[in-house]
This record gives structure tokens, C-alpha cells and sequence, in this order.
């Protein structure tokens, strides 16, 4: 493990150690995965103009999100079921963030409970948020998230249906029976039938309520004070609306690119989105980040901060709570890296002129 370089990494190793069908369930993206490519490709489309003779010694990568100091931009995307990568799941991601000073997201379907995330201690942690058919369940998991300590909600709209994996569903994707999607134990879920062959992850799947609309931002905003980000965003549009909605922030993301494929790639999607968003609300990104020079590009196109998902479960699987840690790690020294190379000493000093991009240049 000491002689590996970056994130990418991982995922070698993470295949050799889980099972085909769980690193495929982590790997994939949705039918041709022409999105899961552009993700990665889209970032070898923006350059560096970097600035020299700039007093670099010193370099501060602190930022604030929703008001929460965090020691970098970069924080931790939800991804289900921890658990399926590593016997510490969502727990070990939970202390890696702490360590690191920054902020993880647990997603509705972990394989760990919101109390449980909480008992580790860690700081700061936002609950990301599927709206289920039955209000009644969402709206306890909601108060139980609150009672916990977590500081917002992610609210994922990029999802009114699973998208189609054709991985998963050639290895009839089942989660293993001692795996509980604890957030929905003990909640009546109705019908829920553990033992039934489609698994209960696609069992939970089935309760997401595709009705979902921007009328219920209204309505999540009557059951919590917490702040609610909008995960899912790509255009122009739905920015002004979830501005009017009243969201907190927008995560402009295409879900790891498993829900609509031939969508853009979210570094291209971003500077129309930071345009019509107008300094109202913050704008986030995930979707492909696997370098500090990703993240930089992310940043001078305006986000406020950047989520990663698999490179998290990918070094979870690998090597546990240290396997994130170093993840998280080697994306801060890579990100101070660029930042020094570049003549940026914060994050305030990286601007739009930092990079240039294959649409800034005349054909
Ligand atoms: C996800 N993602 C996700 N998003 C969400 O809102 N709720 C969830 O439960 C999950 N689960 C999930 C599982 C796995 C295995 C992956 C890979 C992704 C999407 C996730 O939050 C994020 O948008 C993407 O993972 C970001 O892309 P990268 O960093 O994986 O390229």
C-alpha cells in the first residue's frame, strides 16, 4: 500500500479484493457508460495559465461550506452500502473525513445508521436524502439525520428511477443477507421482504418516489430547518428554480454517471450553472474528480468545493479507514500542489484566468 502514488490506484486493487459483483456495482455507469468516460475525459480539455514569482511558501486550502470551516475543498460524496467494501463501511469513511478536517455525506442507503455514523464522533456530516413513497418514513429518517448531528440535507433529484446498469443486472445484483440497509431497519417499509430475490437494495430502490417534484422542496423544508442542497443539477434552468426553490447549494452532478447516460460531464455542465446561480447560493461538482489538478479546474470554474465517490469506496475496500485517509490525503497534497505551481496561495486566489478551455479558444 506505501507505494501507491494516487487515487486511481485503488481501483486495481479493489477489484482483486471484492467479489465481481460488488466491484461492479461500485465501477459501473449507466448503458453505454459514455458519461462514466467523459467524466475523466472532459478535465484533459482545460489547461493551466499558470502565474510564477508568486510567494508560495505558505498556502491555506481552508474553506467554509454552509458556514462550516472544513480544512479543503474536497469532501466526501454518498455512496450505499459501505459495508459490501469493507467490514467498517461507513464507519471507517466517517473517521478518515474527521481526520482529515473535512465533510462526508452518508448516503439513505447506508449500511450503517445515522446514530451509528454519529457515535464515531466525526464532525461535521451531511445526510443525503432519497424521498421515498411512504413521507412517513422520509420524514422520520429526516428527524432521526437532525437529532444526530448531521448539518444538511442532500437531497438527490437526479434519481426518480434507477438508471440502467447493465452490470448489476447481468450479475443480479443482491446485497448479502447479514447486510442491513440500516437507515430503513425497524421503519415500517411496508411490504419489505429481506429474503426476497431482487435484494433488498433494488427492493429500496422501488420505494423511491418518482412523483418527486419541486413542490416537495416545500415540503422537506416543512420538516427540517436544516439546509438542503440540491445533488443532481445540470442546467441553466433548474438552477434559477432551486435559487426560487430555496435551496442552500447546488451539487452539480451526474451521479457518478449511473443514472442518464450521454449526459454532459460535470465540468462542462459547471460554469453555466455558477453563471446562473449569480454568487446566490454555492455551487458544488462531483462526477470524475481523481486529481488535485481536477479539483483546481473545478474550482477556477467556479465551484465551491468538490465530492468524490469512488475513489472513497475503492480505497475502503483496499485498505480500510487508511485506505480513505490516504485518498483524501493525496488529493489535498496534489491540490496544494497545483495550487503552488499555479501562483495561488488560497483558494480565494484561483480565478477563472488560472485555466483555459478547449470553448475559451477560437477554432
Ligand atoms: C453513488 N452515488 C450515490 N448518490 C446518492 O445520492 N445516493 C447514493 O446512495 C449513491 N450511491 C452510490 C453508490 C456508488 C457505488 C457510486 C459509485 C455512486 C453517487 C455519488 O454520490 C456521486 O454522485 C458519484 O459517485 C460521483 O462520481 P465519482 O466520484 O464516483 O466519479
Amino acid at each position: 500500500m506505501e507505494m501507491i502514488t494516487n487515487v486511481t490506484e485503488y481501483e486495481a486493487i479493489a477489484k482483486e479484493k471484492l467479489p465481481k459483483m460488488v466491484y461492479d456495482y461500485y465501477a459501473s455507469g449507466a448503458e453505454d457508460q459514455w458519461t462514466l468516460k467523459e467524466n475523466r475525459n472532459a478535465f484533459s480539455r482545460i489547461l493551466f495559465r499558470p502565474r510564477i514569482l508568486v510567494d508560495v511558501s505558505k498556502i491555506d486550502l481552508t474553506t467554509t461550506v454552509l458556514g462550516f470551516k472544513i480544512s479543503m475543498p474536497i469532501m466526501i460524496a454518498p455512496t450505499a452500502m459501505q459495508k459490501l467494501a469493507h467490514p467498517e463501511g461507513e464507519l471507517a469513511t466517517a473517521r478518515a473525513a474527521s481526520a482529515a478536517g473535512t465533510i462526508m455525506t452518508l448516503s439513505s442507503c447506508a449500511s450503517s445508521s445515522v446514530e451509528e455514523v454519529a457515535s464515531t464522533g466525526s464532525d461535521i456530516r451531511f445526510f443525503q436524502l432519497y424521498v421515498l413513497k411512504d413521507r412517513n418514513v422520509v420524514a422520520q429518517l429526516v428527524r432521526r439525520a437532525e437529532r444526530a448531528g448531521f448539518k444538511a440535507i442532500a437531497l438527490t433529484v437526479d434519481t426518480p428511477i434507477l438508471g440502467h446498469r447493465e452490470a448489476d443486472i447481468k450479475n443480479r445484483l443482491t446485497l448479502p443477507l447479514n447486510l442491513v440497509l440500516k437507515n430503513f431497519e425497524g421503519l415500517d417499509l411496508g411490504k419489505l421482504d429481506k429474503t426476497s430475490d431482487s435484494g433488498l437494495a433494488s427492493y429500496v430502490a422501488g420505494q423511491i418516489d418518482p412523483s418527486l417534484n419541486w413542490k416537495d422542496i416545500k415540503w422537506l423544508q416543512s420538516i427540517t430547518s436544516l439546509p438542503i442542497l440540491v445533488k443532481g443539477v445540470l442546467t441553466v434552468e433548474d438552477t434559477r428554480i432551486a435559487i426560487q426553490a430555496g435551496a442552500a447549494g447546488i451539487i452539480v452532478s451526474n451521479h457518478g454517471a449511473r443514472q442518464l447516460d450521454y449526459v454532459p460531464a460535470t465540468i462542462m455542465a459547471l460554469e453555466e450553472v455558477v453563471k446562473a446561480a449569480q454568487g446566490k447560493i454555492p455551487v458544488f461538482l462531483d462526477s470524475g474528480i481523481r486529481r488535485g489538478t481536477d479539483v483546481f479546474k473545478a474550482l477556477a470554474l467556479g465551484a465551491a468545493g468538490v465530492f468524490i465517490g469512488r475513489p472513497v469506496v475503492f480505497s475502503l475496500a483496499a485498505d480500510g479507514e487508511a485506505g480513505v485517509r490516504k485518498v483524501l490525503q493525496m488529493l489535498r497534497d496534489e491540490l496544494e500542489l497545483t495550487m503552488a505551481l499555479s501562483g495561488c496561495r488560497s483558494l480565494k486566489e484561483i480565478t477563472r484566468d488560472h485555466v483555459v478551455t478547449e470553448w475559451d479558444r477560437p477554432k
